[in-house]
């Protein structure tokens, strides 16, 4: 069974029990100022979890690809991957775990067939007001029991630390409006030994590996209030998530993710590259190929190296796994990895030339930066280049300084023979990781708490920002990308001239006179095709959808009829008025404007 049979039997086990695929959304998502990756399936879904209806109605299915920069640093273990594929099926309102259990067991005995002495159990053990699941744990005992086994010694109680989910982690974590919920988790046991380094008794959280967590189903029933309790949501929802590359493990009896036959290419691939064996390299190995994998579907997403948000992330992956892989020759690695994803993502076929160079510039930038800092280390302790060859010893100060200006590594700066206090080092180094740790955190805290307000208002700014643009350019212009935080909103569109200085007061004009009108602004859930009769906008992705929703701005005559999952101010003047501040072009035919709203 391969990677593609898996998600081909999930897809159609939850179509025949009337869920609807939904398209896998992009990797870098769009009006969320709160995250750089698509991390998760539920994320593109929040909206719907937190009460919007959903075009397809409240059954739901997809395999999403998903990146979680958190990993990072766990890459080189058995069983950790930066990218993935999760498996998702969701219930808006509609069933709940009575449901969602037996289905899920009967998939993974009866579909993928798991051996069913080999699957393990956690329920959440309660959090403050929130109770402990018990309900769970009644339905796992019945399902074992009718399938003769004995269910005791297979069911867990966890903490919230492992069995409440929600995007910013524990309920204590998470900010205003926030959904989440508890969570039942299912292990899969791979028998291996018990490691005592990671404890002295094994148990399914064990960090030794020998119980891998498969799937996730979260019973997402809870939001964060403004007082920092947990309050009910309108609708109970389930959000299930079961990683592919995990699943495949488990099928292959593999208790390494990277021996499995998706990885096996890649690491043979590496193997050959460097010369050596991946029995005596696994740690390194594992690192090349799950970078250089994220990396090229970063790029083939839009992604390209830079210093901020997501090419940051995407630089830090191409030059860890170049380091690793000690040079700079990385095609054959990188065809392996377009020949093992192309039945599931022709995305990384299309977009391989671009790909390629990508990398290649990427790398060697890399290359003379190495040259550039050791030159300035020369330079400042003036020594030579003979010397250079050995190791010098450099102050913390200006190993911090390399690692701040250019973003090497400690280890990176190391391995040019570059010595230096480590503890000091490590001490900036705190410093620096809690100041941005309080930047990240406001800003995650300001997107969310404001779903609400600001950035809705922003919302319905872009869909006015959207047609008044058509007005004034003409009607062949889209949108290409939006990006909303409390602070502006960013939109842009296929464009490849400045705009004028007229054409964005008439812009401006339009949209504030528009607000003025005060419009109402509704939603109708209609099929796809009624919606492009009446000349709605946006982006269909007609694979999947038969119906769509959409988000009209004005009555009778609507002034804005737009293809969106919502949510939206009900009535114009709520924005109070729109102000251009900048435009950009980002390349590609493509130009860039910055709004602020209110
Ligand atoms: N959102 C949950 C997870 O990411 C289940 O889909 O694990």
């Amino acid at each position: 069974m391969t990677a593609k049979n898996i998600v081909d039997l999930y897809i159609s086990f939850f179509k025949d029990k009337k869920h609807k695929q939904i398209p896998n959304a992009s990797l870098v998502p769009e009006n969320d100022p709160t995250t750089l990756f698509t991390s998760s399936g539920m994320q593109p879904l929040v909206p719907y979890l937190l009460g919007e209806e959903h075009p397809q109605g409240k059954r739901l299915v997809n395999v999403q690809n998903c990146f979680r920069a958190q990993d990072i640093d766990e890459i080189g273990d058995n069983r950790h991957t930066t990218f993935f594929r999760m498996l998702g099926n969701w219930s808006l309102g509609g069933y709940f775990k009575k449901e969602q259990l037996p289905w899920m067991y009967e998939f993974l005995t009866k579909d993928l067939g798991l051996p069913k002495e080999k699957l393990y159990i956690t329920v959440f053990d309660g959090y403050k007001e929130i109770q402990k699941d018990n309900e769970s744990v009644k339905i796992w005992e019945e399902i074992f029991k009718e399938n003769n086994i004995d269910p005791k010694g297979r069911i867990f109680y966890y903490g919230a630390d492992k069995n409440w989910w929600s995007r910013a982690g524990t309920p204590d974590k998470m900010p205003v409006n926030e959904p989440g919920g508890p969570s039942s988790e299912v292990f899969f046991d791979f028998q291996t030994p018990h490691d005592t380094r990671f404890g002295k008794k094994c148990h399914l959280n064990c960090d030794c590996g020998r119980y891998i967590e498969i799937c996730n189903s979260v019973f997402m029933e809870y939001k964060k209030s403004t007082d920092d309790s947990l309050k009910p949501l309108s609708k109970k929802n389930v959000d299930f998530g079961g990683g592919l590359e995990r699943l495949l493990a488990a099928v292959e009896n593999k208790q390494d993710i990277f021996q499995t036959s998706l990885f096996n290419p890649i690491i043979k691939a590496i193997e050959i590259q460097t010369a050596k064996k991946y029995t005596t390299h696994a740690k390194e190995m594992r690192i090349i190929a799950d970078h250089f994998i994220s990396a090229a579907f970063m790029i083939a997403n839009g992604v390209t190296p830079s210093n901020k948000e997501q090419g940051y992330i995407l630089r830090r992956l191409i030059r860890r796994a170049s380091d690793n892989l000690g040079s700079d020759n990385i095609y054959s690695i990188l065809d392996s990895i377009i020949g093992t994803y192309k039945e599931t993502d022709p995305q990384l076929i299309e977009n391989y030339e671009f790909i390629k160079n990508t990398l290649y510039e990427e790398l060697q930038k890399y290359t003379k930066l190495l040259i550039d800092v050791t030159q300035f280390i020369k330079s400042r302790y003036k020594k030579t280049g003979d010397e250079l060859k050995g190791q010098i010893e450099i102050s913390a100060r200006d190993a911090f300084e390399i690692y701040t200006t250019h973003g090497l590594s400690p280890t990176q700066i190391k391995s040019l023979g570059l010595l230096f206090n480590e503890q000091e080092f490590a001490e900036k180094m705190k410093e620096h990781q809690n100041i941005s740790r309080a930047g990240a955190n406001k800003k995650f805290a300001g997107g969310l708490a404001d779903h609400s307000e600001k950035t809705i208002m922003g919302h319905t700014a872009t869909h006015l920002l959207h047609q008044a643009i058509r007005d004034v350019l003409g009607s062949k212009i889209h949108q290409t990308g939006s990006n909303i935080t409390t602070e502006r909103l960013r939109f842009d569109f296929n464009y490849d001239k400045k705009l004028t200085d007229e054409q964005l007061r008439r812009v401006e004009d339009i949209v504030n006179e528009k607000i003025k009108e005060n419009l109402p602004v509704h939603f109708e859930i209609m099929p796809l095709t009624e919606a492009k009769n009446l000349g709605a906008i946006g982006l269909f992705d007609e694979k999947y959808q038969d119906n769509v929703k959409v988000y009209f701005i004005g009555n009778k005559k609507p002034y804005s009829a737009e293809f969106c999952g919502g949510p939206h101010v009900d009535f114009t003047t709520k924005l109070k008025q729109v102000r251009i501040i900048k435009q950009e072009n980002i390349g590609h035919g493509q130009r860039r404007l910055y709004a602020m709203v209110g």
